[in-house]
């Protein structure tokens, strides 16, 4: 459904994405990994038109969307939760995840409100309270709850798990799950490699702005190139 062909990306004189193919379909998860600055966030940002690519296309079932405004993408399904979550800390919870819903009717937006608070039960406790009060496990739910008011097909995630515990962290990644399972396609960053590709149907490898490696998830993680270098396993000596 969603699809990047050699998309190129430059910050001023800097080129930070090299031709970067990627394809996620309908219903799939699928992982970006790459260490620290090797635009993984860049690839998310050209995907949602809060950056655009100096060249390449990128596309949603077919309509090409690289020249078109970020606005267009929720109504087309696609919707994003940025890193950090951004969320309005003075406002209560539920007007932050309200914001997620400014495209849709009211009637639409209150059955999405429902199913969203079905898949995150965790928020439902704190709706009346001020979003920055929450922990940051709270936050980062509150703000796929937002992502999700938009009733997407496909949702992007730039590093879900940054900051998070390792308690908070499989709660999130269950929570992914959830919503993958109800037939929405995650295309998420993440720069640990087994988080990464461990949940994911597919995965790429993405090293200074070029996708150096792809394949199924189980593929990924068996790769001797990403044992090394990402999970720092030895091979033993020949
Ligand atoms: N607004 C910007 N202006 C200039 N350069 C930028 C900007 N945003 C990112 N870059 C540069 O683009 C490259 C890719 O950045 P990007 O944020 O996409 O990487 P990343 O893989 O998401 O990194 P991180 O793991 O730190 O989140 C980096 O070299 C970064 O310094
Ligand atoms: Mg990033």
């Amino acid at each position: 459904m969603l699809q990047l062909e050699r998309v190129n990306v430059h910050y001023g004189a800097t080129r930070v994405l090299w031709d970067v193919s990627m394809s996620v379909g309908a219903g799939e998860m699928v992982a970006v990994m790459g260490p620290n600055g090797s635009g993984k966030s860049t690839v998310l940002k050209a995907a949602m038109g809060l950056k655009k690519p100096s060249s390449g296309v990128v596309s949603l079932n077919g309509e090409e969307l690289q020249a078109k405004p970020a606005t267009v993408r929720p109504q087309r399904g696609m919707s994003i939760v940025l890193e950090r979550r951004r969320l309005f800390p003075r406002m209560s919870v539920e007007e932050n995840i309200m914001l997620g819903a400014y495209v849709r009717k009211a009637a639409e937006a209150r059955e999405t409100y429902d199913w969203v608070l079905e898949i995150l039960p965790e928020i439902k406790p704190h709706l009346q309270a001020t979003a920055g009060r929450l922990s940051g496990g709270q936050q980062q739910m509150v703000a796929i709850a937002r992502g999700l008011m938009a009733d997407p097909k496909i949702l992007l995630m730039d590093e879900p798990f940054l900051g998070l515990s390792p308690a908070m962290v499989k709660t999130v990644l269950a929570i992914m799950k959830t919503i993958n399972e109800r037939g929405v396609a995650i295309l998420f960053n993440e720069q640990n490699a087994k988080l990464s590709f461990a949940v994911s149907h597919r995965g790429y490898l993405l090293e200074s702005g070029r996708v150096v490696l792809s394949g199924s998830g189980e593929e990924m993680l068996e790769h001797p190139e990403v044992k090394r270098v990402y999970l720092g396993v030895r091979e033993a000596a020949a």
